[in-house]
């Protein structure tokens, strides 16, 4: 056979030698069957987005499996005989939905609805593989989809209640919401039915045989084999590639594939596993396969029961869609090629004494270690599978994987320890110490297992001799993206000792040191969601799902690159700059790029008709040009420099990196990376441009002690699930452009200038944006403009998608700060005078300065007249940095929190307590709020039981903690609103200049509308964003743009109520009546408002909010879990509750990421961003939000400067997320104080990550001991 078959949505389809292997399935789906409910982001496995399901069988069983795969990395020629299905085909608008949507849609679980077909792809061939889920072991399969909008929670409950122990809190929110009629659950999930179980099952390819392909193309041949002979037989042919399930690009990306790739996931000796003396695992058992043999053999055999302690780690590796594709053999040649990979498979295999067998020919294997393994020659071999030795019951297996999250990420550092005991007895006969992350070499500890022969390990000598004979051994390597070298040969001991003290006999440990044997894990999710709902105003005020909900979960909801394929379209790719900034372009050279076929034009900055900018001055907010492509010199390495155009996306990126640009002058200084870089700098006067200085009304006299310390806070990626993406297309007399923004004027004006045609030439639509956070207000316009020059320019339709890597390495993010205070306070706290001067991270440019934000927030809750400010905003080697949800609050409220608890640390006193003496007390809810909370969250009870726990535990701590915010929402711009009334049936529409994102503005809008007009909510829809219905519009952002649109619509409809009055004053009629006799009479039903901030229509108002956090910290290994969360914040009169709810646990969540986990690493010599994937990058997944998550609403309350009483609820919220870097390091200093530390003020480095939270123990060996 010369092709493969397979079934995509119940259609077959056949692939030949047209495609090429790099071909993906999701490429196919979405530009050959120009399916687009399949989403894509990152291509490597990270994010889940483009999860869809396939039930396929293979070898040796042909046994029929549903499993979800990450469409981005199967390559189209490994779905022979599969039965492909995505979203839009499980459900949808036309046949109806799937429950599995209805319930995400009905419990809010999407927002901006990016992920979302990847989370129902997920959850669908989990429930189709298995039914009879506990909640638990739901909530511990999403490790493979990311979620920036909702904080997850809410996507938690929706799958939650398809499990067989949900409890009746997730039943009772599926009853509420089933008032709905759309999300009523038609067919009723019972306890272990299957949802298809009585249809055809699927009508999928029966049973594909299993036969040989070989399919021959341009350059290439694709053999997919059946057995050993076909292998070896194609690696005749000459340069080869093995291929199984292909996820290892995830790892490693595929730079070129050889002439001949081999398809080995099927050849029968590879597949399945036999039991003689040893288990035998095939080499191309998937992960998924091999953990279900060994968690049935640990049950069943006792020789193998130490198996399950492999199963358990085998679970924190990758994710399940990875694991049910990617293989055995894959693992461990990743680890054959790059033996820095933490291949936490070769560590456990290693560690149990498993050996390997390569075939060099059919019937020529040879056995090995895997020491040996890694020393051998791999070409032309074949790994056939791992053996698994017994063991006897006095052997013990102790494994960990230390990793930056909970799930889904490499290790830093993974270690596993087998201790073989004489018989009944403590006596070691027998040790391996095997660990990874140290270096690409290290693998055991040899000389400390050699030391732990004849010992007992579990008195304190053995294990003093023990770790520092494993501190001489172990010497980590400087790895680029890799903590620190102290904090990984730290650990690898600490993990030691662990395994010492979880394994050590009751009598032979102080039992306060016993729990810090195992590894932190966090129970089960749960969430509250406190709120009051008036239903005489309904539908405002009312809990409903987003309008869009269902759709945005079928994968039916329109974002930029939705547009199906169009004729003669090309894909556009950046070409960035890669060397220091300040270097020159002289030229580039394009010959290896045009080599490749599809590669069609090459442009740069010359080629732009009009004004090289992307940030026009006379668009608002915009102060300084920025450049669309560089135009010489190198302002930061990864700035696009030109565009590359091909007939493919992927042809266009591999093209891109192709290109070699070429310098006049490389710049060999340093780049400043950082504002200590600026500072320290000659350039210092020229790039501190000091913005704000704010002097004190009064001083205090009664200093009696002096607080200072300085405070960073570092960048945040705004990581929206959709990439930058812009489509543009020709059109009659000009162009139409769908982007990914946030903001139409300003694409709608810097596409006209770029081109030099007229701004009313230029269609901008935005139907939605798959999550943005500030991250495509200004960026998004340089993508706009290069789309739109590529389509101008060829007369053809463009699409210029950011590579994850590109989006990363070219655009700016949330600004870093440097604090530096002093403040002189009285015995309580009280303070006379405070000095605080901070510094901005702008990047290379000054546009979006965020001081005046920072100022203001800085301010928080607190009386001012005693305090001195100094703000300045510092230019670094970086892309332009930009806004990032709740920005200049963010950094604001941060720091001044961090002063209030240094100087209640400095004078002994309760944080809260110096904070209320603090506080501005008119107008100020704010204690009441915090007694609330307090009462609500059981604080004071909680802070006994952690005190009590504190004593009882030396390696794991707790600590609570509570902060308070106020919350400045400031108007700008203007906004309109378009409704139009149908004579028809009375339906309306409205359109308007705002942007839906996420936020719910489009149901906000809707909801305001039908109430106004007094009319049911089903009667509203509201259309497309556009530049020719919404001109001269201000972009969506600071938590404004639901209101101003909500004001703007209200008013348009007082409009039209105010024309209808005079009809309705005639007699009583229906609305359709009503709108009927209106058009009798030729009155207008289209009305619109323009929102202004200058009309002072809405004025400015503060949100406040209290939290209360507790976390534990394993101070082995830094790990944390936010045990609870209590977050009250006043709303207003919610115009949404639900939506305002997610709202407020998506910006919290994005907090906890930002505060704890994501960190960006540059090259100090290049300025390079070194952590540009998502296997370096790592916001929060499922299991890193807080275990217990309850969200309370200010009762009664009412805002008379808001719009119909709200208050806006997309960004507070993250600003209170700062209160963990406080509970982490109260948690941090009652251990320290344990180990004998001084006590002293902490400043954890930020982010609190795990490895600045062990840092900060400073743990000494002699501090590990058992008695
Ligand atoms: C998102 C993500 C997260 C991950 N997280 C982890 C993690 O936490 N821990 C961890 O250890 N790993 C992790 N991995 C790695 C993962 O385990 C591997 O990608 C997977 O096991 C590779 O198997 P594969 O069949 O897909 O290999 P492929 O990608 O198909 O192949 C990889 C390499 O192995 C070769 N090969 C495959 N089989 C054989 C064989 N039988 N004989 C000889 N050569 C062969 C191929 O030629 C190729 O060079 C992660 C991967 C991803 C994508
Ligand atoms: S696009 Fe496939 S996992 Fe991100
Ligand atoms: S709803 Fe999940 S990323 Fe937006």
């Amino acid at each position: 056979m010369d092709h493969i078959v397979f079934k995509l949505n119940g259609i077959e389809h056949k692939a030949d030698g047209r495609y090429s292997p790099d071909f993906t399935l999701n490429e196919y789906i979405r530009t050959v069957a120009d399916i687009r409910d399949t989403k894509v982001m990152c291509k490597e496995g990270g994010c889940g987005a483009c999860i869809v399901s396939v039930r396929a069988s293979s070898p040796p069983t042909h046994e029929i499996k549903t499993f979800a795969v990450n469409s981005c990395m199967v390559s189209l020629f490994s779905c022979h005989g599969w039965d492909v299905r995505t979203a839009g085909y499980i459900g949808n608008s036309l046949m109806g939905y799937h429950d599995i949507q209805k319930r995400l849609a009905a419990l809010n679980g999407s927002q901006c609805g990016f992920c979302s077909p990847g989370w129902v792809m997920s959850m669908y061939s989990l429930y189709e593989s298995n039914p009879k889920l506990t909640v638990a072991e739901i909530e511990n399969a999403f490790a493979s989809n990311l979620c920036r909008c909702t904080g997850y929670r809410s996507i938690a409950d929706a799958f939650k209640s398809f499990a067989i122990d949900a409890g009746d809190d997730i039943k009772q929110k599926l009853i509420d919401v089933e008032d709905f009629g759309s999300f009523k659950c038609d067919k009723k999930c019972k306890e272990g039915q299957k949802e298809d179980e009585n249809e055809s099952m699927w009508c999928i390819i029966e049973r594909a045989e299993n036969i040989p392909i070989v399919i021959t193309g341009d350059g290439f041949k694709w053999y997919r084999a059946i057995n050993l002979n076909d292998v070896f037989s194609a690696m005749g042919n000459g340069e080869y590639k093995l291929v199984a399930g292909n996820t290892g690009q995830g790892v490693f990306r595929i730079k070129e594939y050889p002439h001949n790739i081999i398809d080995i996931s099927n050849v029968t000796e590879l597949k399945g596993f036999d039991i003689d003396v040893n288990l035998i695992l095939r080499a191309a058992l998937s992960l998924t396969e091999m953990m279900l043999i060994i968690l049935k053999l640990s049950k069943e055999n006792e020789d193998f029961s130490y198996l399950k302690e492999l199963w358990d780690h085998m679970d924190l590796v990758a994710h399940i869609p990875v694991r049910n594709i990617g293989t055995i053999g894959g693992n461990l040649i990743l680890k054959h090629a790059n033996n820095e990979f933490q291949s936490d498979l070769f560590v456990l295999l290693e560690a149990v004494g498993g050996m390997i067998t390569i075939a060099e020919g059919v019937g020529r294997y040879s056995i090995m270690s895997l020491m040996d393994f890694l020393k051998t020659d791999m070409n032309n071999k074949v790994i056939m599978n791992v053996l698994l030795p017994p063991l006897s019951k006095y052997c013990i297996l102790k494994t960990y994987k230390i990793m930056p999250c909970s799930q889904n990420s490499r290790a830093i550092v993974n270690a596993a320890f087998l201790f073989k005991f004489h018989h009944s007895s403590q006596i070691l006969y027998k040790m391996s110490i095997v660990y990874g992350g140290i270096s690409p070499h290290f693998v055991h500890a040899v000389k400390t297992e050699m030391a732990l022969i004849g010992k007992d390990p579990f008195t304190n000598e053995t294990l003093k001799i023990t770790l520092t004979s494993l501190s001489e051994e172990i010497n980590p390597e400087v790895m680029e993206t890799e903590p620190s070298v102290d904090y990984r040969k730290m650990l690898a001991l600490s993990l030691f000792y662990k395994a010492i003290l979880s394994l050590s006999p009751d009598d032979k440990i102080n039992p306060i040191y016993r729990s810090g044997g195992d590894v932190i894990k966090r129970e089960v999710s749960k969430g509250n969601q406190y709120y009051d709902t008036d239903p005489s105003i309904w539908p405002l005020n009312k809990a409903i799902p987003k309008l869009e909900a269902l759709v945005q979960c079928s994968g039916e909801a329109i974002y930029a690159n939705a547009l199906p394929k169009l004729i003669n379209e090309v894909f556009a790719a950046f070409v960035l700059a890669d060397t220091t900034p300040g270097s020159i372009i002289s030229d580039f050279d394009t010959t290896e790029a045009f080599k490749i076929q599809g590669v069609v034009a090459f442009y740069t900055a010359k080629d732009i008709p009009g004004k090289n900018t992307f940030t026009p001055s006379n668009v608002p907010l915009m102060t300084a040009d920025e450049e669309i492509l560089c135009s010489g010199k190198v302002l930061f390495n990864g700035q696009p420099a030109a565009i590359i155009v091909a007939n493919r996306e992927f042809t266009a990126n591999k093209a891109a990196k192709l290109v070699k640009i070429i310098y006049s002058v490389v710049n060999n200084n340093k780049p400043l990376i950082t504002i200590d870089d600026v500072l320290k700098s000659p350039d210092s006067k020229s790039r501190v441009i000091n913005n704000d200085s704010i002097k004190p009304s009064n001083l205090g006299n009664d200093v009696k002690h002096v607080v200072k310390g300085e405070f960073k806070t570092s960048d945040q990626f705004h990581y929206y699930i959709e990439p930058q993406t812009c489509v543009a297309k020709p059109i009659e007399g000009g162009l139409e452009v769908h982007s990914a923004t946030q903001w139409l004027d300003l694409a709608n004006v810097a596409i006209a200038q770029c081109l030099n045609i007229p701004v009313n030439s230029i269609n901008v639509i935005v139907r939605k944006v798959g999550g943005s956070y500030g991250g495509k207000i200004t960026r998004s316009a340089q993508i706009a403009c290069a789309a739109s020059l590529v389509a101008h320019l060829q007369r053809k339709p463009c699409r210029l998608v950011l590579s994850l890597e590109t989006n990363m390495r070219s655009i700016g993010k949330r600004l870093p700060t440097l604090c530096n205070f002093e403040a002189g306070v009285d015995g309580k706290g009280v303070i006379q005078y405070l000095k605080n001067t901070f510094y901005q991270d702008n990047g290379h440019s000054i546009n979006e300065v965020i001081v005046p934000l920072t100022v203001n927030h800085f301010f928080n809750c607190y009386d001012t007249q005693r305090w001195e400010i100094d703000a300045n905003t510092v230019l670094t080697d970086k892309p332009s940095n930009t806004w990032c949800r709740a920005p200049g609050s963010t950094e604001g409220v941060a720091m001044i929190e961090n002063i209030m608890e240094k100087i209640a640390y400095e004078i002994g006193q309760d944080p809260m307590q110096v904070r209320i003496v603090n506080m501005i007390r008119e107008d100020n809810p704010l204690i009441d709020m915090i007694d609330q909370l307090k009462k609500d969250s059981e604080y004071d009870a909680r802070m006994n039981e952690i005190e009590e726990f504190n004593k009882n535990n030396r390696w794991r701590k707790r600590a609570i903690k509570a902060m308070p915010m106020k919350y400045d929402v400031g108007y700008f711009g203007n906004y309109n609103s378009i409704v139009s009334i149908y004579h028809a049936d009375g339906s309306v529409v409205i359109m308007h200049g705002g942007i839906e994102m996420g936020q719910g503005l489009n149901t906000k809008v809707a909801q305001v509308c039908a109430y106004t007009l007094g009319i049911p909510l089903e009667k509203v829809s509201v259309q497309p964003s556009t530049s020719f219905t919404s001109p001269n519009t201000m972009t969506t952002g600071a938590s404004i743009g639901s209101e101003c649109v909500s004001y703007a619509t209200k008013k348009a409809c007082e409009i039209l109520l105010d024309r209808l009055a005079p009809i309705k004053a005639k007699g009583s009629y229906t609305w359709e009546e009503l709108i009927a006799e209106a058009f009798h009479e030729e009155i207008d039903l289209q009305a619109s408002y323009m929102y202004s901030a200058m009309k002072n229509e809405v004025k400015p108002y503060a949100v406040y909010a209290v939290c209360i956090l507790e976390v534990e910290i394993d101070i082995l290994t830094g790990n944390h879990n936010v045990k609870r969360l209590d977050l009250l914040e006043d709303v207003g009169r919610s115009l949404s509750p639900m939506i305002d709810v997610t709202q407020i646990e998506g910006a919290f969540v994005m907090g906890l990421g930002y505060w704890t986990q994501e960190n960006l690493i540059y090259d100090p010599l290049s300025g390079r961003l070194l952590t540009d994937r998502t296997w370096s990058y790592k916001p929060p997944g499922i299991k890193d939000i807080p275990a217990d998550m309850r969200i309370y609403f200010c009762k009664n309350s009412k805002n008379e400067f808001g719009v119909l009483q709200s208050k806006g609820t997309g960004e507070p919220a993250l600003c209170l997320a700062s209160v963990i870097i406080h509970a982490i390091r109260d948690a941090v200093r009652f251990a320290r104080l344990e180990a004998g530390h001084p006590d002293e003020w902490l400043q954890i480095e930020n982010p609190c990550t795990v490895e600045n939270i062990f840092m900060a123990m400073e743990h000494k060996i002699e501090h590990f001991k058992l008695m």
